[in-house]
């Protein structure tokens, strides 16, 4: 342990394919990160402080509600480390916002993911990415989270990956039942693959500035998913890791508008006006562009195969009240 002051970060996420379905155990999404930044400072301290630029006060573990995320995250790396934590003080800053709206791209699960890799940092025990991706759904899971965790997979993996989910509601029931250095050796049935894109693209992301509730909208739209929802979006998504992987523009097109069509299918709830004029500004170009994620708001993305389409869809999702949050260039090598 040193008595300096650590610094660690975590990223962002967006779904490109695969959102609802991913919520049944064996479904398939890909998600990309997204590098726009939370960052954990943790030092030695007298007492446990807790900080977050979320909440006008400190806390120390003494529970607190809008603190629990960050409290429980404590507890199961105080779990996992099996030895007594010295006191620290744990300061969280950049929330993923402006003039106080969420972007979309981040999520609770980013900041258990902080805080457990803040700890590890600060006790000098190296965590992989897996296991940092087990102990976040672990403290997600014992909170009742409802998500499938495909953000934080992506998120401890800081990479663009293919993410098959696991059965939640068996390794829920689990955790109430195993310890937790029984649960980290165990298969729990997910595979998580770093992809790395082998196609000339822009991959522009659009923010509605509209904030949606994931949880709410999972809530909304769950009974609506029917095995062929799973089924043909299972295939699209696979032919979109294919056609990311080799390079087939034309195959990425149509498998991401399989899935988009799928998603306008699945409930009115996830295009509303601002993510359909986001979509219809692709209109003429070659690109591709769709809600990410849960819909009702927060972010859509594009992938653009032209420049100059890519400043055209800018352009036009200006006039739409579509703000660029962020963009990078993949390259076909
Ligand atoms: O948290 P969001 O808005 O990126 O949505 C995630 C995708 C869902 O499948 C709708 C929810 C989940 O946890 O997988
Ligand atoms: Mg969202």
């Amino acid at each position: 342990m040193t008595a300096k002051k650590i610094t660690v970060h975590t990223g962002g996420k967006l779904y490109l394919a695969g959102e609802y379905s991913i919520l049944t155990p064996g479904q398939t999404a890909l998600i990309q990160h997204i590098p726009i930044y939370m960052t954990a400072a943790v030092e030695r301290s007298d007492e446990i402080i807790l900080s977050s630029d979320m909440f006008d006060y400190t806390v120390g573990l003494e529970p607190d509600a809008n603190y629990s995320l960050i409290q429980e995250s404590i507890a199961t790396f105080q779990a996992f480390y099996g030895k007594q934590l010295p006191p620290f003080s744990l300061t969280i800053t950049g929330k993923l916002e402006r003039d106080g709206l969420k972007f979309g791209i981040g999520s609770s699960g980013s900041v258990t993911v902080l805080t457990l890799k803040a700890l590890a940092a600060f006790v000098a025990l190296p965590l992989t990415s897996d296991e940092l991706f087990k102990l976040a759904s672990y403290t997600l899971l014992k909170l009742g989270d409802n998500g499938s965790m495909g953000d934080i997979a992506c998120i401890a993996y800081e990479d663009l990956v293919a993410y098959t989910s696991f059965n939640r509601e068996k390794i829920a029931e689990q955790i109430t039942q195993k310890p937790l250095s029984e649960l980290m050796a165990m298969d729990w049935g997910y595979t998580i693959e770093r992809l790395a894109p082998h196609i000339q693209a822009d991959f522009l992301v659009g923010w509605t500035r509209q904030p949606a509730i994931s949880k709410d909208m999972i809530n909304q739209v769950k009974a609506a998913i029917t095995s062929d929802y799973l089924v043909e979006t299972q295939v699209a998504v696979l032919q979109a890791k294919e056609a990311l992987l080799s390079g087939d523009k034309e195959q990425l097109k149509s498998a991401l508008q399989i899935v988009s069509d799928l998603l306008v299918s699945l409930s009115s709830a996830i295009y509303i006006d601002n993510l359909k004029r986001l979509k219809e500004a692709e209109e003429g170009l070659d690109i591709i562009a769709k809600s990410s994620g849960s819909g009702g708001g927060d972010c859509g993305i594009a992938i653009s195969f032209s420049q100059s389409a890519s400043t055209e869809l800018i352009n036009r999702w200006a006039d739409a009240g579509i703000e660029l949050l962020y963009q990078e260039r993949w390259e076909n090598d």
